[in-house]
């Protein structure tokens, strides 16, 4: 690492030990535990046509269809495990740096990781529900084997996992959380996302606009960089973390 990398290191290192972190986290920061991002070549929407498998109403006309990808999305998250990325968001937490990760993902990594105050702006995968009679359904690895899906066993209508599709409001509680926690915080680190999909993207404006300062850790460029950024490292997130971590201790 040069100089000005080091220096660049501590100067984001001793802003975080103030205090008032908040993360904001979407699909790059699971890259490295084994799950594909949405975008790019390697992305699940490049495969999958969000147009025809991601909208709410197509899961209301073809259940069967979206259950092929939806099926592939869960097989990831069955072998994926926390990296250390989420790991030290967890440990930020404990150690009073952090206040909570506000979350785009679904895979529950954030909590397997040990985090508690998570705030899940699309929902998560951990459950199915009836879209009929609202009845929930812990997620397990069983529902993947039925054919063509799983069913509510009242009403039997198809089962939808607890994930926003577009077409579907966000959460109201997280999403009032989410927006309230920016607008308090100190420093926002934002973490492997393209910024694309509202309203979550609206969230680092936001904190911008109150005063936070941003950092953020990304491969590419964002809709974030080259407007709000304060601090870009252009990585990945275990490398960031890795050599935070010689800083931070
Ligand atoms: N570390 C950090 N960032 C990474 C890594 C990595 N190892 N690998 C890739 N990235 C970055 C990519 O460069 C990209 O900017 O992660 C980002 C992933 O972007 P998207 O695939 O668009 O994911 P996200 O921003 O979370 O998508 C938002 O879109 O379809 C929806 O509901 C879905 O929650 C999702 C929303």
């Amino acid at each position: 690492m040069d100089k000005i990398k080091q220096d660049l290191m501590k100067e984001v290192a001793d802003l975080i030990k103030q205090g008032g972190v908040v993360a904001f986290t979407g699909a790059g920061i699971s890259v490295e535990s084994g799950i594909p991002p949405f975008r790019g070549a390697k992305g699940l929407w490049s495969k999958y046509n969000p147009e025809e498998y991601a909208y709410i109403e197509t899961f209301l006309r073809n259940p069967e269809k979206v259950w092929i990808m939806l099926r592939e999305m869960y097989r990831c998250f069955s072998e994926a495990k926390p990296n250390l990325a989420h790991l030290v968001l967890a440990e930020f937490e404990t150690k009073g740096y952090l206040e909570a990760v506000i979350t785009q993902n679904i895979d529950s990594l954030h909590q397997k990781a040990g985090s508690k105050k998570v705030i899940e702006l699309h929902g998560s995968g951990d459950r199915l529900v009836c879209l009929d009679c609202k009845k929930e359904y812990p997620f397990i690895e069983e529902y993947l084997k039925l054919t063509p899906y799983p069913k509510c066993e009242r009403c039997n209508k198809p089962l939808k996992p607890a994930i926003v599709f577009f077409g579907e409001p966000l959460p109201e509680k997280a999403l009032s959380q989410a927006f309230e926690l920016v607008k308090s915080c100190k420093v926002l680190i934002v973490i492997g996302t393209s910024g694309v999909v509202y309203p979550a993207a609206y969230l680092p404006y936001e904190a911008k606009r109150s005063g936070a300062k941003i950092i953020e850790i990304n491969p590419e460029e964002s809709a974030y960089t080259n407007s709000i950024t304060d601090y870009f490292f252009k990585e990945k997130a275990g490398e960031f973390f890795k050599n935070l971590s010689f800083f931070y201790n």
